[in-house]
């Protein structure tokens, strides 16, 4: 059964909560969290702690978010998600990136068949790849073993596995791992100038083994191994992670080295699959099998909770108010441990990919905000870069705040002061800073009284920024994949009430095809029918290159 077509607009919830906001859109966040009731606005799950309580809520715009959630249908969504309907619709496919990390004790149908087993057979055949990378019995093809991965592949083939190796080095494995992804040949060139071919093993990841950028940096990693090791090293170096055993085969890897995906998992959910191969060698194969197990977890508070208790529901309904009425534009991902720098990247293409679309469920064209702009860095970088804007500048922009209770190292000291500033920023947003403190501030550092009234407009800080506070207590495998799961659920709500579909791109596909258009046109090198200045370009580039 499809899923519902409801415009959120047209619902009895909406039109409540649009009278709300216009009572409560001034209303101070200093102000409404003495009076809210404090148990609405923290859930306490595992090891995580998220506060949603600095936010420009009441507790009726709260109660109205979750009759919208259930207005829109997000509960029966939920079921249709993980009972393996087609909710993909304009694909025709399930939404099965949640089987790809079952703790194997249930049955997981799609039509008659269990997913089961074959899932647990392909984790098997992962962790005795990684098992024999690490302990050096598979090696290169002169005897040698290996010391550093290559992935190579691009969006849901990249930004996930990059961020959770990034995330996890803690606990690396022996080996070294880069990631080539960009089809620019400098990227791939630079990073190759390091790498001995005897000791690299590439991992070519591509669901369709036919993206341009991945088989373009595939087929020059392959000459550049070919110049030094030979045409019979290839199959020594190479693994693949695809559905498109044709071209594996074509490109000479060895199908003992091929790694399946399915096409019920999308390619930016997909750091749990086989994809995920470059992260099992990067940590270890018992590192990557706790990342799922923390994702689990995760799937199954989204299923089991309550609307009001449910970490992925109240924290894509706080993004919905600001979204939609209060009409903000983006939402800032600031990380306290510089581990997570990856994760802004990798929540835009998550975020972005899945909920960027203007045409709803029955094709129609929206007449509300969709998707949300999705940016950051982590703290207290970004403190030093772009938090003066979100203090003073003029656009509301919610922020997650995430932080770690404990560091990974035992230096206690400098964790303190990273968190001193987590926790000293949402406050400061929220408070901000009245003209009374400022100019109490300025008298006591004894300046003049001409100086004072010129400085405080400029030290006067309005306050009421909105920010969810995500304290988790370590970063773990186990908790980092709870983290990612966590979003992926928010993405998946927001577009149930958006009455979207989030699991296709078709946007990018036409990214795709039109680049190997134009790719055509420069390789013969004739340029004339596109507007003006596409050709004006086109032709500057093909006389100057
Ligand atoms: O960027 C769009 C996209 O379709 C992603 O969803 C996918 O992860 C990526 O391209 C790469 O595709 P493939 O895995 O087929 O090379």
């Amino acid at each position: 059964m499809s899923l519902k077509k409801i415009v959120p607009t047209k619902t009895k919830a909406w039109k409540l909560l649009e009278s709300h906001f216009s009572e409560i859109k001034s209303a101070e966040i200093k102000d409404l969290i003495r009076t809210n009731n404090p148990d609405n606005y923290k859930i306490n799950w595992e090891d995580f702690t998220v506060d949603i309580s600095k936010n420009r809520l009441d507790d009726k715009a709260l109660s109205l978010l979750f009759e919208l959630a259930s207005e829109c249908g997000v509960e029966e969504a939920i079921s249709k998600q993980f009972n393996a309907e087609i909710i993909n619709e304009t694909e025709n496919r399930a939404v099965l990136h949640t089987a790809i990390r079952t703790d194997g004790n249930e049955k997981i149908l799609l039509g008659n068949n269990d997913l089961v087993p074959s899932i647990i057979q392909t984790r098997k055949k992962i962790q005795e790849f990684t098992d024999d990378v690490i302990s050096k019995k598979i090696k290169g093809s002169t005897n040698k073993a290996f010391t550093d991965i290559v992935n190579i592949g691009i969006g849901g083939s990249d930004l996930g596995p990059v961020m959770v190796v990034e995330a996890l080095k803690h606990y690396s494995s022996r080996l070294k791992t880069h990631f080539v992804s960009n089809v620019d040949g400098d990227h791939v060139l630079e990073i190759l100038k390091d790498l001995n071919p005897e000791t690299t093993l590439f991992i070519v990841v591509s669901k369709t083994f036919t993206t341009q950028e991945t088989i373009s940096n595939a087929s020059t990693i392959k000459n550049w191994l070919v110049s030094s090791l030979g045409q019979k090293s290839v199959i020594k170096h190479f693994a693949a992670v695809s559905t498109n055993q044709k071209e594996i085969q074509k490109f000479g890897i060895d199908p003992d080295f091929v790694f399946p995906m399915n096409d019920w998992v999308g390619g930016r959910f997909s750091l749990w699959s086989s994809v995920g191969l470059s992260i099992s060698l990067a940590v270890g194969y018992l590192n990557f099998e706790k990342l799922l197990m923390g994702a689990n977890k995760m799937d199954l508070h989204f299923k089991t909770s309550s609307l009001e208790k449910n970490i992925p529901i109240v924290l894509s309904l706080v993004s919905i108010w600001y979204n939609n009425f209060f009409k903000c534009e983006t939402e800032a991902v600031i990380p306290y441990t510089q581990y997570l720098h990856r994760l802004p990247a990798y929540l835009q293409q998550a975020i972005m990919e899945s909920n960027g679309k203007s045409v709803d469920r029955s094709g129609n064209k929206i007449s509300y905000q969709t998707g949300n702009i999705i940016w950051g860095d982590t703290g207290t970088n970004s403190q030093h870069a772009f938090f003066q804007l979100i203090h003073q500048g003029t656009k509301l922009i919610p922020c997650d705040f995430i932080g770690f209770n404990k560091p990974l190292y035992k230096d206690n000291t400098q964790h303190d002061k990273l968190m001193s500033n987590f926790f000293a920023q949402t406050e400061a947003l929220m408070m901000g800073k009245t003209k009374i403190e400022v100019e109490n501030e300025l008298t006591s550092s004894g300046i003049s009284k001409e100086n004072l009234t010129f400085l405080t407009p400029f030290k006067v800080f309005e306050g009421n920024k909105p920010t969810n506070t995500i304290l988790i207590n370590r970063l773990t495998p186990e908790n980092l994949g709870s983290l990612i799961a966590m979003y992926e659920h928010k993405i998946f709500v927001q577009g149930i009430i958006w009455n979207i579909f989030s699991y296709d791109q078709w946007g990018v596909e036409l990214g795709k095809q039109l680049a190997s258009k134009v790719l055509k046109e420069i390789e013969g090198n004739s340029v004339s029918k596109h507007d003006s200045s596409t050709n004006y370009l086109l032709n500057k580039y093909l006389s100057n290159s």
